[in-house]
């Protein structure tokens, strides 16, 4: 998974971490008010943004539109172990 191997080294908070300080918690980008589009995130992962490296030269547009329908459909609390 995309995610796993490319952003977790950076986007390491887990649901429900709000921390404010260290890269955005990507599992509540997409929920906050405002929140962040398909559109800016796709920007924002395809050509990079302060820190966050540009991953234009590395990812196809398919591996973007499915590391944003991942990181969308988390649950935005931790979850309990079973
Ligand atoms: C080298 C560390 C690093 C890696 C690796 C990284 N990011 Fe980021 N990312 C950042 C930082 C730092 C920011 C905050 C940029 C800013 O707003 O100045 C950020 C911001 C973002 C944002 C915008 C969040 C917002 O609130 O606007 C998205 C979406 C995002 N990253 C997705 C990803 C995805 C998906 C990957 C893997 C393909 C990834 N990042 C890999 C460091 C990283």
């Amino acid at each position: 998974m995309v995610f796993q191997k490319r952003c977790i080294a950076c986007h390491n908070k887990q649901p429900g971490d709000d921390a404010p300080f260290g890269p955005p918690n990507l599992y509540t980008v997409f929920h906050r008010d405002p929140p962040l589009t398909t559109e800016e995130a796709e920007t924002t992962i395809r050509d990079g943004k302060g820190n966050m490296p540009a991953f234009g030269n590395s990812l196809t547009a398919t591996d973007i539109k499915s590391v944003i329908t991942y990181l969308r459909t988390r649950p935005q609390t931790a979850e309990k172990p079973e």
